[in-house]
């Protein structure tokens, strides 16, 4: 059998030489094996709590039975589907998913889906469809946000990753975060679209409040801007609504989804648009595809995951994990004076520490003690906290000892002796809503 160390040589040589220093930092040195439930295992046997579940992959927790049952169900008598043709799987799907998006007070629902490979994708069309549809090319989007590293998607997110790449976006204008409440000022008459995550994941989960978003959604109708949002963390149940959009009663032009909807097991993600969009396709219904898109093996997977995103039974069990949470970071932060609060809306959760050296050096003591967890790379004065949808309320007991445990042993570290934290060492958003 291949040692730990063969495996890491490898990897060394063949995938990745700079991260693995990087990640020994965070206390991130793990090699995936086992892993089941809310749970994974590195070789060596070590287990961890996952908290990261890479940003909402494993919402329904790692391997869960009744996705891994329908993916193989499904592998019985399917294959990838070919895009071009017509299909049952996909055609159920999309219609799932645009009931689940419901209807807004507005009366404002979705109507249509284009199916993706991945988040990024799914944010590329998105982009593509605020562009084609409004004949306009600028997007305006949150300073420090985050859609994916692919073209446009890359385009909307933060500089360091596009200069790295000597990629020189046009058209995305990045707002700050405390000029939301006033997005119209930065409206001209090539504006297509406004576009944020709805709730801003990598830039620390920064609620944004309930009468900014709805001024949001006004304006940009007033002013026939686009409203795009992406749900690719926050969806699938994960807010304890189906979609985050929802807690505030606002129905989008165009949102996306990813991540979660795969179940954790087969890649699929979506793009959904309203009705009257679909003219973009009239005059050539071939101008967009992807081979891997909306595969009907990924289908089986997320039919099982948008289920249990609209069941009641399971949004009421997320919502009091939620609450346990809430109560129990907030006890923390009442007895601690290295713990700020809990940013939450359902299991969209970061827990926010006094300083970044503190956070970081709670990260590390987390991993060490078995919670795999990571700060919010553009906010790091948080750590994400995001368990699985699935998790029982005894093992949310468990995983808050070891929570517990890791903030009484951090002792600040010294980010300056780091070239990685010597990087953006102050909170990035200033008065923070923690919860909505
Ligand atoms: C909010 C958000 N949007 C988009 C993406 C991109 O998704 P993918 O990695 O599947 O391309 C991510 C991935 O982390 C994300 O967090």
């Amino acid at each position: 059998m291949i040692s730990r160390s063969e495996i890491v040589e490898q990897h060394e040589t063949y995938l990745s030489k700079h991260k693995i220093p990087l990640y020994s930092e965070f206390g991130w040195e793990i090699i995936e094996g086992r892993r089941e439930g809310v749970f994974l295992w590195d070789l060596d046997g070590r287990r961890y709590f996952d908290c990261h579940v890479c940003g909402g992959v494993y919402n329904m927790g790692h391997r869960n039975r009744k996705v891994v049952d329908a993916v193989m169900r499904a592998l019985g008598h399917l294959d990838l589907g070919n895009h071009h043709l017509i299909s049952t799987e996909r055609s159920q799907l999309a219609k799932k998913l645009v009931l689940s998006a419901g209807e807004a007070s507005s009366g404002e629902h979705m109507g249509r889906v284009v199916f993706a490979s991945g988040g990024g994708e799914a944010m590329d069309f998105a982009f593509k469809m605020a562009k084609g549809f409004t004949g306009k090319s600028k997007i305006l989007c949150l300073e420090g946000g985050y859609h994916g590293h692919t073209g446009l998607s890359m385009g909307a997110g933060d500089e360091k990753y596009t200069k790295a790449w000597n990629y020189r976006p046009e058209g995305f204008v990045k707002v700050e975060y405390e000029d939301l409440s006033r997005i119209e000022d930065f409206f001209d008459e090539d504006t297509a679209a406004v576009s944020l995550e709805t709730i801003p994941a990598t830039l620390g989960m920064n609620i944004i409040p309930r009468d900014v978003m709805q001024h949001i959604r006004k304006v940009t109708r007033e002013h026939g801007v686009l409203l795009v949002l992406d749900e690719i963390q926050t969806g699938c149940g994960r807010s304890g609504k189906t979609w985050a959009f929802q807690h505030y009663d606002i129905m989008p032009d165009i949102f996306a989804t990813g991540k979660g909807l795969s179940g954790g097991i087969y890649p699929i993600a979506a793009t959904l648009y309203r009705d009257e969009m679909e003219t973009v396709f009239e005059k050539n219904p071939m101008i967009h595809f992807s081979s891997f898109g909306g595969s009907e093996i990924g289908c089986a997977a997320a039919e099982v995951v948008i289920d249990h995103a609209t069941d009641a039974g399971f949004l009421a069990h997320v919502n009091a994990l939620s609450s346990y949470f809430r109560e129990a970071v907030n006890d923390l932060a009442a007895r601690s004076n290295k713990v700020a609060g809990l940013r939450q809306i359902g299991l969209f959760q970061a827990i926010e520490f006094v300083d970044v050296a503190t956070c970081i050096a709670t990260v590390r003591r987390l991993n060490a003690n078995g919670v795999f967890c990571i700060f919010s790379n553009n906010d790091r004065v948080c750590v994400q906290f995001m368990p699985p949808l699935t998790m029982t309320l005894q093992e949310a007991g468990e995983l808050m000892g070891l929570v517990r445990l890791s903030v009484d042993e951090a002792e600040p570290i010294d980010l300056a002796s780091s070239d990685f934290f010597r990087t953006q060492t102050q909170a990035r958003v200033r008065n923070v809503q923690r919860q909505l």
